[in-house]
């Protein structure tokens, strides 16, 4: 492979957006921020200087760092953070992997302004395993905030309430200008030929939504997903949660034209709609003389059988050369329950006269707290005792009955205590999940994404799992492979994957607001016996808290 250099100026700047300046904090003075455009077995080298005035970690999404888990990013999980006026230099390879993955701050609510592609090629005389595209373009489906998303989070945090939506949603940072007229110069714009076949990299950058993705007219062909080829998949429509990518193809069929590509939220919870606007760019063919786009019909806001439908078709391309097969044996069957309650104001529960303290959300009941003086991998690394516990889960899961919600009122199920507690894997064990949505407050579906691994999804359903039928319905031979899986609404999904990577890994909800609430939890894989199986030192360079 070849050695990607770059530097990443992490700076505040001024945008206009929605007929209004707002400060944001980006990369290199773009939104979203640069794409890092690699091959296959390629080393990456990204410096990264700190000139704004947050605390900064960049998070490479799907990337394995294999041999390289001090370059992961994620905030007190692999490193402290990089301070103002600071700087760290990430250095991994993309081995493994072709596709789509992206970078993003993983530090308080920044990555909604931190973001950018990452895009992995075959090796040169490497192909796809589809026609080569004509064209390859990215589409990045965000959210726009008329104020800084720190602020937002930290209000949030403070009053203990769920935080406001965001102002618009975007396509590659514009709003676009079906419901924003005085931007109408501001609305992606992707120029195609007719007949042609492009590539889309679809990345969801959103902090809080997942999105429906249409193109009027046009339909599109899913080859991968997570930077994991797929079976060839037909659809009209994209389902995308935050973190995960869809790469497609769509041929330029149609008659010179312009048309939408268009997205808006798919809200499976329960909840009011807080913000219905759709967000669009522009498809066009040239020498058109239309001037209004044709717009695409987006299913419904909570049309979960669509996204179910989609979500559930996919599967693996089993001689793509990254497949590896399902492994066949677990030596760890583990049943987590996870999903939004209550944080607990102690024993005698009285927080100023209030029921609860604050929102929180868990895993087995635990609302995750991340260390503040050091960060886990260091605390694994250095052992140094008392940072991190190693007994997740503590307790048996409280499962709730969806089929009788009052005689299943618990408390502990609500009040949610606070931990640090990690699962302990030995080197190169496999591991099977069962993921249950389970809460007294708002079921949804929360996409869930495990760092430092791709996992294959067995199985997905509504309701409580129950073994004796979802056994058998497990995919064993092409699985789709992910490191973002949206659990369905209610329901519950079967990962398994395999504990080849020493280090600290985080699994958390991507909904940034689920964050902070404390849905997450980490693993701590053991050193194997070889040297590259074993954690190496961190680098010269590394962030002091
Ligand atoms: Cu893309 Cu821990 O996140």
């Amino acid at each position: 492979g070849y050695i990607v250099e770059t530097t990443f100026h992490v700076a505040n700047l001024t945008v206009n957006r929605l007929c209004k300046n707002q400060v944001i904090t980006a990369v290199n003075g773009t939104l979203p921020g640069p794409a890092l455009t690699v091959r296959e077995g390629d080393t990456v080298i990204v410096h990264v200087i700190n000139d704004s005035p947050y605390n900064v970690t960049i998070h490479w999404h799907g990337v394995f760092q294999r041999s390289t888990q001090w370059a992961d990013g994620p905030e007190f999980v692999t490193q402290c953070p990089i301070r103002p006026g600071g700087n760290y230099t990430y250095r991994f390879n993309l081995r493994g992997q072709v596709g789509t993955l992206w970078w993003h701050a993983h530090s308080q609510w920044l990555r909604a302004t931190v973001h950018g592609a990452l895009i992995i090629r075959p090796r040169l005389w490497q192909k796809y395993p589809f026609a080569k595209p004509d064209l390859e373009d990215t589409i990045m489906l965000g959210e726009w905030w008329n104020a800084d998303p720190n602020d937002v989070e930290n209000a949030a945090l403070a009053d203990g309430s769920a935080p406001a939506n965001a102002d618009a949603y975007t396509i590659n940072g514009w709003p676009g200008d079906l419901f924003n007229s005085c931007i109408s110069n501001n609305t992606y714009r992707l120029n195609v030929k007719p007949g042609k076949t492009t590539l889309l990299r679809i990345i969801n950058v959103a902090l809080n939504n997942q999105f429906f993705f249409k193109i009027a007219n046009h339909s599109f062909t899913v080859v991968a997903i997570d930077a994991a080829y797929t079976n060839p998949y037909k659809t009209d429509v994209i389902v995308i949660g935050p973190g995960q990518t869809t790469d497609v193809l769509i041929t330029t069929n149609q008659s010179p034209g312009l048309y939408y590509m268009a997205a808006h939220p798919y809200v499976s919870a329960v909840l009011p709609i807080l913000n219905t606007n759709i967000t669009t760019a522009i498809l066009a063919y040239p020498n058109t003389t239309q001037t209004r786009p044709i717009l695409p019909n987006l299913p419904a806001f909570n049309d979960t059988p669509t996204a179910h439908r989609f979500l559930t078709n996919l599967t693996a391309l089993t001689t793509s050369p990254f497949w590896s097969p399902v492994p066949r044996t677990v030596d760890e069957n583990m049943f987590i329950t996870f999903g939004l309650g209550l944080s607990d104001c102690g024993a005698n529960l009285s927080c100023g006269g209030l029921f609860f303290e604050r929102m929180a959300a868990s895993m087995n009941n635990r609302s995750f707290v991340l260390p503040t003086g050091v960060s886990l991998l260091e605390a694994f690394y250095r052992n140094i005792s008392g940072v991190y516990t190693t007994d997740f889960p503590d307790q048996p899961p409280l499962i709730f009955d969806y089929t009788n919600i009052s005689n299943s009122f618990d408390q502990n199920l609500l009040m949610t205590p606070k931990s640090t507690s990690l699962k302990r894997l030995r080197f190169n064990s496999t591991v099977q999940i069962v993921l249950q949505n389970t809460a007294l407050i708002g079921i949804e579906n929360h996409p869930m994404h495990l760092h430092g691994f791709n996992f294959y999804v067995l199985a997905q359903g509504f309701g409580n799992y129950d073994a004796a039928t979802a056994t058998s319905s497990f995919n064993l031979v092409n699985p789709q492979e992910r490191n973002t899986l949206g659990v369905p609404v209610g329901g519950w999904a079967v990962i398994r994957f395999r504990a080849n990577n020493p280090g600290v890994w985080f699994f958390h909800c991507h909904l940034e607001v689920h964050l902070p609430w404390g849905l997450g939890m980490a693993f701590l894989v053991e050193n194997g016996g070889t040297p590259e199986s074993t954690l190496p030192p961190p680098p010269a360079d590394f962030p002091q808290c």
